[in-house]
């Protein structure tokens, strides 16, 4: 489905019924991130799962930022009636959900942070960033994703399941370049999250990837630490995209997570 946010066409699924779970994917990913999360809670949860800017069938206009995202999902969650959700992001997906509670909190009901971290880029980041810039440019997203996928998949899961190489390689290659470049800079230029911790007082779960070499277990373990309450889950033998990796038992902490919300 496709809703209007500003003038910007959003991409979106709305499926399920239930307490609203809004799932907001990493980068450069698209809504389908999220597909076995979405298929094994449709009978629990009403799950959204927006393209954000940039990606899948969102139109590709700036402005781009972290902020910019967040507005455009918390746009998106009042125009389908919803005022508080549960909100999932995996990696830029968490820097988006940050912003959330930052700019939207009462919309928020809880949060899941999955393979994320706090902190802004460092300057070897941001250098990082400018020369993915120029790949995409110059040489296309297809050329992004060859960059990319080696990181964004645990070794057990290359080793076990090379299939999934390919799926997620073709995500990453249909981003278009646009989308791609903005991204990265909102990315470079988001601010450092660590001091938003404190403020996070809803229920928190904090998965992560035992081979996640992107956003690695020290970085969620400091998540878990600075947020009060919040519980820490460590899939083995997944990486940096542990819910795709492991559907299983990333489903399994999520649903945990989600059922002890009925009652809190
Ligand atoms: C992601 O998966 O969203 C990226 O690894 C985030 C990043 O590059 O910081």
């Amino acid at each position: 489905m496709i809703a209007l946010c500003d003038g910007v066409e959003i991409g979106y699924d709305d499926v399920g019924t239930g307490m609203p779970v809004a799932f907001i994917h990493g980068f450069p990913h698209n809504r389908a991130l999220w597909a076995p999360q979405v298929s094994a809670l449709v009978d629990r949860a009403r799950c959204i799962a927006p393209d954000l800017r940039g990606f899948g069938e969102s139109s590709t206009h700036g402005p781009f930022s972290m902020d910019q995202f967040a507005d455009d999902v918390a746009m998106l969650l009042r125009s389908l009636g919803i005022d508080r959700a549960v909100v999932a992001g995996l990696s830029m997906g968490g820097y988006v959900a940050f912003a959330l509670w930052r700019r939207h909190r009462s919309l928020v009901r809880a949060l899941v942070l999955a393979d994320t971290k706090a902190g802004a880029d460092s300057e070897e980041g941001r250098a990082k960033r400018l020369a993915l810039i120029e790949v995409a440019r110059t040489r296309g997203s297809g050329a992004v994703a060859d960059g990319q996928i080696t990181g964004m998949i645990g070794k057990s899961t290359r080793e076990k399941r090379p299939a999934l190489i390919d799926d997620v390689h073709r995500m990453l290659a249909s981003a278009p370049v646009d989308g791609i470049v903005g991204a990265l800079e909102a990315m470079m230029n988001r601010m450092d999250s660590t001091p938003t911790l404190a403020t996070i007082d809803v229920p928190t779960l904090v998965v992560v990837g035992a081979e996640d070499v992107l956003t690695p277990v020290g970085e969620s373990e400091f998540l878990h630490q600075a947020i009060r309450g919040s519980r820490l889950e460590v899939i083995e033998h997944a990486g940096h995209v542990s819910n795709l990796e492991r559907p299983a038992a990333f489903n399994h902490v999520l649903s945990e997570f989600l059922a002890a919300l009925d009652y809190a």
